[in-house]
């Protein structure tokens, strides 16, 4: 039964409504109570419809209908439900129930993290605190009651606003909360806790005063600033960029160090992981300060596209993560750098979803079925759904989509909506079909785009031949031409935009301009062209595709130096070196040591020591494309072989210009620490700088050493600790002894101590460390953020994960099978470390199927982990 498919076809509406729910917790020092008053109507036309209500983990004392208890036979109890077969049209129905939070280990429902009581509903949370219909297209007006220990528990939340409260006898207090929003039960949110709590306040654009609290436990109130400075910057930004204000008097913020992802969007209530919540320059990297700008605007957005706008079921996700994923980008294209932002959003997408659309587990930004939904949090859903959204962007243009956006808002506000809403909103908006746009939300896979230019100098014309085509996916959906923008621009042979008019047009339209692609195959042609021109095809990434154009080297040197469009300037790097690195690889598999072309060795430190160039640009085109990139071209995977070219290369283009490097290190010191741009580019240049002064070898870890050491801050601190633990030198084991030493005390610091260690791929002794850290006193298999910073660091080390010997799948097997009882979110998440299981050589597959099958032979196991090992053996 937990095995059970859901389908988006059959969706039904709900047979029962639930307008007004009323909640008493009582904490308890082992159990906590829980009574629930719903107000229930009947929605279905059959008045033969049972009562249904989700309940999990949950022991029942009492049932009621309107205030007359009900006896055994009048209900059927499952573990999964709760049925009454007959109702009234309309009622009040009370339920009585006991849970304990205190040993839920799976971190959803109701439960403990350090001294802290809290809640996690998405998305299938709620059911294992009350008896309720546990979907999201069920919107109900809570009011919450809590009662508990004072002294434990000074701080009693739930979502909306204070309603009261008062002193009780026994030590013990309540508190009693409402939001006149009408939410689904999954954006429920409650806590108990002690806590340090920090105040500011926010007025909206319309006047009105907010008070804003961030709680985090005792200690930590030095790592707040920032993510209240975060807060009331994307407060403001939502008013200024989509006039959406807030809607409550008060907004919360609580952090936890128990948490299975980022943070949550309760109304009202965010709860964080505190990895994403706490900064300040000692215990955060210039990283962690912009994750939790990231993610502190991503919940707050989610409060109209994710709140107010909820979901009709759950293959709407991206219908909310999708668009809110886009939202949070603008936000930090606006607060930091547009491209590079460009740049970090295309390297996920390449290195992370077109891995997922290429492996066991691909589906379409909004999946047709599932058997476990938490499978579905994924790179495609979030990232990719942001993908689409910029796209709708680019095709619309900014206003466009702004208009689409209103009408999106003022239909939807307070429904339950689904992503047809939110295109036929954006098609009315601008008269604009979207009828071949929509197939995005439905057919999984990356488009590839094989473009070929031919030039014709008598009619002074260059044609441009487009076509698409997509490689079939493991979950079958269709392949039909997908509609995506193609931003262009095309550069002389001296590096000239050269203007565009397009056969027919009268006048140029100026040297960059939007095509729409959505044939199989399609000609563009460009008229007063002197000479072969060299094309710069989708700018700014305008869509998340793989380009193949028959780039010569002088091409793309040319389009590297002299694009107006950055990201194609570091796109043209990209392929320089991807080029490189396949036949590097592809030498080395046949026992050849390659070689490594001067031209682009020093072209890359030609632009290493242009100082007029964005350092932080400068960072990001000189990582060479990861091992997930370069593998994607191949038919079989070889990480051992393009994990050596790569290597190769990187020491290379290191010795090679040794000088280059040397100086730029100490040109590009800071001072003492600001978290600004500027100085966040210059420290990110620097500190890649610093590593690759590593592989020249003595002075560089010398250097690393000492910056390990004099260095005011976390960022500068941690990337000497990165470059020594790639090493094997003395000062390793030194530098990680004194780490541990200052930070022991500290969660979320000690987790990147793990980290760091479990991330080395350049270490040789890298799996002996990860194995014997497993059971380093520390270490904690039950804490997401543990798991995360030691196993799942480890398995995204590709070179070592796939070690011949079969030791990195037995690994990771072995912790998947020892969690998966425990907290099974987990364990299915690291079971997606398998994904590349189909393209693997054969001695590596058959190593991975053994552990696979040892996997799937697990008694009990959870339906998520079977899902993903399922789908992967598939492959
Ligand atoms: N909705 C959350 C977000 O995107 C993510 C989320 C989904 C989540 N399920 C969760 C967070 C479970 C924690 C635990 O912001
Ligand atoms: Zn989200």
């Amino acid at each position: 039964m937990h095995d059970a498919i859901t389908r988006l076809e059959d969706y039904r509406p709900p047979e029962y409504l639930i307008p007004e729910t009323r909640l008493l917790f009582e904490i308890g020092d082992e159990r906590v109570r829980v009574t629930a008053e719903l107000q229930i109507v009947r929605n279905a036309p059959d008045a033969a419809a049972p009562l249904v209500l989700d309940g999990e983990r949950l022991e029942l004392l009492e049932v009621a209908i309107d205030g007359r208890k009900l006896c055994a036979s009048e209900f059927v109890l499952s573990d999964a439900s709760l049925i009454i077969p007959d109702v009234p049209e309309e009622f009040m129905l009370r339920t009585v129930v006991e849970i304990d939070p205190y040993n839920n280990t799976w971190l959803d429902g109701f439960y403990q993290s350090g001294k802290i009581l809290c809640s996690q509903n998405e998305p299938h949370g709620f059911r294992k605190i009350t008896y309720f219909m546990d979907r999201p297209d069920v919107l109900s007006v809570f009011s919450v009651g809590i009662v508990a220990d004072q002294k434990q528990y000074p701080y009693l939340l739930a979502n909306g606003n204070p309603t009261g409260s008062s002193k009780l006898d026994e030590g013990r207090h309540r508190a009693d909360w409402h939001d006149p929003f009408p939410k689904p039960c999954y954006l429920f949110a409650l806590v108990a806790g002690d806590f340090a709590l920090t105040e500011d306040r926010f007025t909206t654009a319309s006047g009105r005063e907010i008070i804003l609290r961030i709680f985090v436990d005792h200690g930590n109130e030095d790592r707040v600033a920032h993510t209240m400075e975060s807060l009331k910057r994307a407060m403001r930004w939502d008013e200024v960029r989509f006039g959406l204000e807030y809607d409550l008097d008060l907004f919360m913020i609580v952090a936890v160090d128990a948490f299975n992802m980022g943070a949550m969007e309760n109304k009202g209530l965010n709860i964080f992981n505190s990895a994403c919540a706490l900064a300040n320059p000692e215990t955060a990297t210039d990283g962690d300060f912009m994750r939790v700008d990231n993610i502190v605007a991503h919940e707050y957005f989610h409060n109209w596209t994710g709140d107010r706008i909820t979901l009709r079921d759950w293959f709407q996700l991206t219908l909310k993560e999708g668009l809110t994923v886009y939202r949070d980008g603008e936000y930090m294209a606006d607060s930091y750098s547009r491209p590079i932002k460009r740049i970090e959003d295309a390297n996920g997408i390449r290195a992370v979803q077109f891995a997922e659309d290429a492996g066991p587990n691909a589906h379409p930004i909004q999946p047709k079925f599932y058997k476990e939904i938490n499978n579905f949090y994924t790179s495609t859903v979030y990232q990719k759904g942001a993908e689409v959204i910029r796209m709708l962007e680019v095709l619309l243009g900014r206003d466009g989509f702004r208009r689409g956006m209103n009408l999106y808002v003022e239909r939807c506000d307070g429904t339950a909506a689904t992503t047809e809403d939110f295109l036929c909103a954006m098609e009315d908006a601008n008269g604009f079909s979207l009828e071949q746009f929509r197939r995005w939300y439905h057919q999984a896979g990356t488009p590839v785009c094989k473009v070929s230019g031919e030039y014709d100098a008598t009619a002074r014309q260059f044609c441009l031949r487009v076509g698409q085509s997509c490689v079939p996916t493991a979950d079958g959906s269709p392949k039909d031409p997908f509609c995506f923008p193609m931003v262009l621009g095309l550069l002389s042979r001296d590096g000239r935009e050269l203007p565009l008019r397009m056969g027919g047009e009268e006048q140029c339209g100026g040297t960059s301009r939007m095509l729409v692609i959505d044939r199989s195959e399609q000609d563009f042609v460009f008229e007063d062209i002197d000479a072969c021109p060299v094309p710069s095809l989708f700018r700014g990434f305008s869509a998340p595709v793989k380009v193949e154009y028959a780039y010569s080297t002088e091409d793309l040197m040319l389009l590297l130096r002299s694009d107006s469009d950055e990201f194609n300037r570091y796109d043209a790097a990209q392929r320089l070196m991807l080029n490189i690195l396949l036949s590097m690889t592809a030498e080395l598999r046949l026992g050849n040591m390659p070689e490594v072309p001067e031209d682009i060795t020093d072209a890359l430190a030609a632009l290493l020591a242009d100082d007029g160039v964005d350092p932080s640009f400068r960072a990001h085109i000189l990582v060479p494309p990861t091992l997930s990139v370069i593998n994607q071209e191949l038919a079989v995977y070889d990480f051992k072989n393009s994990f050596k070219a790569r290597e190769v290369f990187k020491r290379a283009l290191a010795k090679r210009h040794a000088a280059t490097w040397r100086e730029c290190y100490d040109k590009l010191y800071c001072g003492s620490y600001r978290f600004a741009p500027d100085d966040v580019a210059r420290r990110r240049l620097r500190n890649l700088v610093l590593d690759y002064l590593a592989y020249c070898g003595g002075e560089g870890i010398q250097l690393a050493e000492q910056q390990y050491f004099n260095c005011d801050n976390m960022t500068d601190r941690m990337a000497a600790l990165v470059t020594l633990c790639a090493s094997e030198s003395p000062g390793r084991d030194r530098v990680l002894a004194d780490f541990l030493e200052r930070y022991r005390g500290d969660f979320n610091v000690v987790s990147k101590w793990f980290a760091v260690q479990a991330s080395a791929a350049r270490n040789p002794r890298l799996y002996d460390h990860v194995a014997e850290l497993g059971h380093h006193e520390l270490f904690d298999l039950k804490n997401p953020n543990r798991l995360r910073s030691l196993y799942g660091a480890f398995s995204s080390c590709l070179n070592e994960f796939h070690h011949e010997s079969g030791r990195g799948y037995r690994l990771i097997a072995d912790v998947i099978i020892e969690i998966d009882a425990a907290n099974s979110q987990m364990s299915a998440g690291l079971a997606k470390a398998f994904r590349h299981y189909g393209k693997l050589p054969q001695h590596l597959r058959s190593r991975m199927r053994a552990e696979l099958e040892r996997i799937q032979s697990l008694e009990n196991i959870s339906a998520g982990l079977s899902e993903i090992v399922a789908n992967t053996l598939k492959c």
